[in-house]
């Protein structure tokens, strides 16, 4: 039998575990119309917690009771690809009797395309005019929808298209039309977006924070698809893969997975196959989350981090402190803010924080010193950067 598991990113996993709060919020909304002001929301949390996995599920839901979906991802081409692709897509499927051809896309100003019918008619609509347009097709049918725009990976490259949509979705929105925004973006790349004054509209959006599954939810998303696929696992092994996910989501999917594959014609996923899973699972965890979380983070955030990485629990700010190199506590304090605001720490009990990401301090305890040299540290010393491992 094939895997139910769904490894990597962007895949609906088999088994949607601890997130009716969050999608009956959707629910509320497309079904009695109680949206946040603004209409908004904004999915956060850490890489590989499932955001995208809700925003799929998001418009799954919008789609059922009949609202047309315009899904995109941040790009600086976000505006641009709304206005000139997914606006005339839609109106067409509407309205197929009524072919047209978009001939040009023109972005100046608010965004306008020129399309021509058939019969030899050029119009130049815009993105509100086409949206006005959709929405009257949609009002006109038995169950009326709305139009729901869904953008994913939200981050500071994107801001300025993302500024001119909004400008244009809050006008739809302080005119009455039945849309609705939902965006997601991880947690630190919002932080530093926020900070932007031209973010007004994705400050004023609903925050909803996506966190890591708690162990029972963890439990059900192994559970659950193992016994609908007919194989069992016993109470140990479920326990030890619950473990050694740490409630992670893109874990969960990883070593449900690879514990599946071992011996996939066994009746039930043995202890074996669940510790294999987890050492190949931390295998790819380095590459595909904890590598681009560091990323994200400045130079001395990472150097913050990595003096939290020596204790093996919660480290005292005062450990830290003295770690790197007897700083001023108002400095410690500014760095430790910036991490608590990316997700990357939390707080834990007076004057502690912790390491929020699973794994991420082994991780930095094996790579510190190969960090810390290709930080230029030894570089005032005369030594070239090191080579590549
Ligand atoms: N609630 C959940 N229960 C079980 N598995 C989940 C859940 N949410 C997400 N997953 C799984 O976790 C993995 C990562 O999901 P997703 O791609 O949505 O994360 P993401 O937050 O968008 O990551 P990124 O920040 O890198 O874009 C996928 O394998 C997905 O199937
Ligand atoms: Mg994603």
């Amino acid at each position: 039998m094939d895997s139910p598991f769904r490894p990597g990113f962007g895949k609906n996993p088999p088994f949607l575990a601890g997130r009716d709060t969050a999608l009956a919020s959707v629910e509320d909304g497309l079904e009695l119309g109680q949206w946040p002001q603004e209409r908004g929301i904004l999915l956060t949390g850490l890489r590989g917690v499932g955001k995208t996995v809700m925003l799929n599920h998001a418009e799954d839901l919008a789609r059922e009771r009949g609202w047309v979906v315009v899904s995109e991802t941040a790009t600086p081409e976000l505006f641009e690809r709304i206005t000139g692709v997914h606006l005339p897509r839609i109106l067409s499927e509407l309205d197929p009797d009524n072919p047209f051809r978009v001939t040009s896309i023109s972005m100046a100003g608010i965004g306008s395309i020129t399309v021509e019918y058939p019969d030899g008619r050029i119009e130049d609509p815009s993105f509100r005019s086409m949206c006005e347009e959709i929405s009257s097709l949609l009002g006109a049918r038995s169950t009326p929808g709305g139009i729901l725009f869904s953008v994913d990976e939200v981050n500071a490259g994107a801001l300025r298209t993302l500024e001119t949509f909004a400008a244009e979705y809050q006008h739809l929105v302080r005119s009455d039309f039945e849309v609705a925004f939902i965006g997601a973006g991880v947690q630190g790349e919002i932080r530093d977006l926020l900070t932007s004054r031209s973010a007004t509209f994705l400050r004023r959006c609903a925050h909803v924070d996506i966190p890591m599954l708690t162990p029972d939810q963890t439990a059900q998303a192994f559970q659950e698809p193992i016994t609908q696929h007919g194989r069992t696992v016993s109470p140990a092994v479920l326990d030890y893969m619950v473990r050694a996910s740490q409630g992670y989501p893109f874990l969960v999917q990883q070593i449900g997975d690879i514990a599946w594959r071992r011996n996939p014609d066994s009746p039930d996923i043995s202890l074996e196959d669940a510790q294999f899973a987890y050492r190949r699972a931390r295998r790819t965890i380095g590459g595909f989350i904890i590598e681009p979380s560091l990323s994200g983070l400045s130079p001395t955030d990472r150097s913050f981090l990595a003096a939290m990485a020596s204790d093996d629990g919660p480290s005292r700010i005062e450990d830290v402190r003295r770690r790197l190199g007897n700083v001023d506590s108002g400095y410690a304090s500014m760095y430790r803010q910036r991490l608590l605001d990316a997700g990357a720490i939390r707080a834990a009990g007076h004057g502690k924080v912790t390491i929020t990401l699973p794994y991420m301090r082994e991780y930095l305890r094996e790579h510190i010193v190969a960090e810390a040299a290709s930080d230029d540290t030894r570089k005032d010393a005369g030594f070239p950067p090191p080579p590549d491992l």
